[in-house]
């Protein structure tokens, strides 16, 4: 039986960051990972869906370089043999980039399934396999898995391998010639933007009556208009209520509807994983199905804290990243806390989507005083340059009375990259008349925000 000072459980992004942080601090930390470092996240998540949607692009650009005065011979199509085999390499790549980092913080890592036995002297016994670990503190970072409800039909197809989750639509190496995507979240629509470029008959069947869950109005309508002239159709204000071997059933208004299907992607959110790993055994509590947290990650219970997907408060990577960091910060005696306001968030699709903070909605109900501005990207040079649908548009929300941004939602070519400098503006409360006076490289798309500044 071995002594830490840390043990992490997981070894996803929450996992491997806490360890990393821990580690390089010079705390004696244990990572246990049972499936495969990096998580959902690099295995059948984030990365692998990238590289997917990358493969996507080029056929794109490909398929319409005419317009850009390039001539492609012959007809351009998929290998989705390769595309796998090129996301495999990439995944490995960046698992044994973890790896490595991991050790080059003298971080210790176990493969294999913990559990959490109870509280011991010198704080928390682990059990991996015939092994046992002491950690004088935990951080659980278990993940989540994706929500499969009783809808009948549903679990069977999953077993035969009609019905798909994210983690086997990203190994398929054929394409199917229909698809159907239950659910018009992030995970629902990057495939979709996917599945349709690269040939498949696409039909997303969403209950709500917009797509992109709490993404900005204009610019859901935009994506779903995007992706409807690319062939996806959607069927909006659809309850599925039943799966079959060749095809999904749905309602709407009170009519049922079955659309056909020869693979089904079920993507209608994820639940954090707090099953069987005796979390019990140490009275950690929980709030419909996560771990609670306060603002310092800590549990209900001394020294247990928990990050990433398991606390269900935001089920994304770069959450975990900070939260993991906050908790490490706490462990070490440093005052920090977690903040969820300005989290930004990308959804891959073509074009993408970037957004952080208030919408004007949002911002109105909290009973704020907000002025908007929304501006087509055509204000950017490069945009017009790289483009030819023209579609993107920037819309920034602005507190009147402290003359700061509170949010930022684009759709266009590389929002996704550049909507981290808008977050600087709004976490740092910058005033809008110190935002006019910094210098954006000229000509690039992200250009837009302070075209749209100096419209406030
Ligand atoms: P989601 O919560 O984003 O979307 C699920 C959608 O399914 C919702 O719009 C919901 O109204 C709909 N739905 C639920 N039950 C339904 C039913 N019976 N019939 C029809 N529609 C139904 O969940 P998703 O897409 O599965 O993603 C899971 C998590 O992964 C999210 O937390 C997401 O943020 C994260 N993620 C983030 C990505 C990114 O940041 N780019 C990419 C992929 C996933």
């Amino acid at each position: 039986m071995e002594n830490f000072d840390l043990i992490v459980i997981g070894g996803g992004p929450a996992g491997y960051l806490a360890a990393e942080r821990a580690g390089h601090a010079g705390l004696k930390t244990l990572v246990i990972e049972k499936r495969a470092f990096g998580g959902v996240c690099l295995n059948e998540g984030c990365v692998p869906s990238k590289t997917f949607l990358n493969s996507a692009k080029v056929l794109d650009y490909a398929n319409h370089a005419a317009n850009y005065g390039v001539k492609v011979e012959g007809k351009n199509s998929i290998d989705q043999k390769f595309v796998v085999e090129r996301k495999n390499g990439v995944v490995k790549m960046l698992v044994n980039g973890v790896k490595a980092t991991l050790k080059r913080n003298h971080v210790n890592i176990k493969e294999g399934e913990a559990y959490i036995e109870g509280k011991v002297e010198g704080g928390y016994s682990i059990k991996v396999g015939e092994e046992k670990f002491v950690g004088a503190r935990l951080i659980i970072s278990t993940g989540s898995m994706p929500v499969v409800p009783p809808i009948p039909g549903l679990r069977e197809n999953l077993e035969t391998g009609v019905v798909l989750t994210n983690r086997e639509i990203l190994d398929l190496t054929e394409i199917p010639k229909k698809l159907v995507v239950i659910g018009g979240g992030v995970i629902g629509l990057e495939m979709a933007s996917y599945f349709s470029s690269v040939g498949s008959e696409v039909t997303v069947v969403e209950m709500l009556n917009k797509i992109a869950g709490p993404t900005e109005a204009e610019i859901s309508s935009i994506l779903q208009k995007t992706l409807e002239k690319k062939g996806v159709k959607f069927c909006l204000g659809c309850k599925v209520t039943g799966v079959e071997k060749d095809g999904v059933i749905f309602e709407k208004d009170g009519k049922t509807e079955k659309v056909p299907a020869d693979k089904i992607l079920c993507s209608i959110g994820r639940r954090a994983v707090t099953q069987g790993f005796g979390l019990e055994n140490i009275g950690v509590n929980l709030e419909r199905g996560a771990i609670v947290t306060d603002d310092c990650m800590r549990t209900n219970v001394a020294n247990v804290y928990a990050t990433g997907d398991v606390n269900g408060k935001v089920m994304l990577a770069h959450t975990a990243y900070r939260e993991s960091e906050v908790a490490v910060n706490n462990i070490l005696g440093k005052k920090d806390r977690m903040r969820y306001n300005v989290i930004p968030s990308v959804i891959y699709t073509n074009p993408e989507v970037g957004s952080v903070g208030e919408t004007e909605e949002s911002a109105k109900a909290k009973g704020l005083d907000v002025k908007t501005v929304n501006i087509p990207l055509t204000y950017s040079g490069r945009y017009i340059a790289e483009n030819t649908d023209l579609s993107g548009i920037c819309k920034l929300v602005v507190n009147k009375k402290t003359n700061t941004l509170i949010g930022a939602h684009i759709i266009g070519s590389y929002s996704g990259e550049y909507i981290v400098a808008v977050s600087a503006m709004i976490d740092l409360e910058v005033d809008i008349e110190n935002i006019k006076k910094l210098v954006f490289p000229h000509p690039t798309v992200c250009e837009i925000v302070r075209e749209a500044i100096f419209q406030i």
